[in-house]
């Protein structure tokens, strides 16, 4: 039986709601801070595993939202980030994801959505998205006070899913995962959204790496010997 782990900011979930947002407030800046604020919620989450010094994914995004109003000099009050973080609450999932989702639920496979959010956090965002009840739990790193690509989080998906490495694949938009994944000896198919990004020049390939999740339950059929 194949398990697949939905990796859900970027995979799952379109942040680009956050830019409108943004633009509503700064204007044309908004595509820089945007970018700039995810890049940062990530570097800090990174330092946090990395520093053993845990606090929720929803710190790390209000911490790098603080350091983007600093670094661009943006004068936002602390009304108006908190509206900015709300938005990263109630976000829509990308068009593909619905029929891809139920093609693999289709297909027999078992889906978790796995995420560096807080369970509660993430299980809002899916359920306002419409697509929680695809999946058969919610699985957040918070649960070992870490964050990916820390090896711990994908082995206690392994054990909160009852599967082995060989058994599961890592469904990801983000390089960083799909390599963690990858390393921790789980496959992985790298949801390249976007036509120009690069994939890390490291020693992993992705297992697949697709444009959407439209084919992604032909792909993980035609691939994995059931
Ligand atoms: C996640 O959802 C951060 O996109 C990453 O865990």
């Amino acid at each position: 039986m194949i398990t697949l782990a939905f990796d859900v900011y970027g995979t799952l979930i379109d942040t680009a709601g956050v830019i409108t947002a943004l633009q509503q407030k700064i204007g044309g800046q908004a595509y820089a801070a945007s970018e700039m604020w995810r890049s940062k919620q990530l570097e800090y989450s990174f330092r946090r595993g990395l520093m053993q010094n845990y606090q929720d994914f929803a710190v790390c995004t209000r911490q790098a939202l603080d350091y983007v109003c600093s670094t661009m000099q943006l004068s936002l009050s602390r009304s108006e980030r908190d509206e900015l973080l709300a938005s990263y609450r109630s976000l829509p999932a990308f068009a593909d994801v619905l029929s891809g989702l139920k093609a693999c639920q289709l297909a027999g496979f078992r889906l978790y959505a796995f995420s560096n959010g807080r369970t509660d956090d993430v299980q809002h965002l899916l359920e306002q998205a419409g697509i929680r009840d695809f999946f058969i739990d919610v699985i957040s790193t918070s649960e070992i006070s870490s964050f990916k690509p820390n090896p711990g989080v994908y082995a206690n998906f392994l054990r909160r899913a009852s599967c082995t490495g060989a058994e599961a694949w890592l469904i990801s938009g983000n390089p960083f995962d799909v390599i963690g994944a990858l390393s921790a000896g789980l496959r992985s198919a790298w949801i390249k959204r976007n036509p120009t990004a690069i994939f890390d020049p490291w020693e992993f390939e992705p297992t697949l790496t697709l444009e959407n999740l439209t084919q992604l339950s032909t792909s993980l059929q035609h691939t994995t010997i059931r």
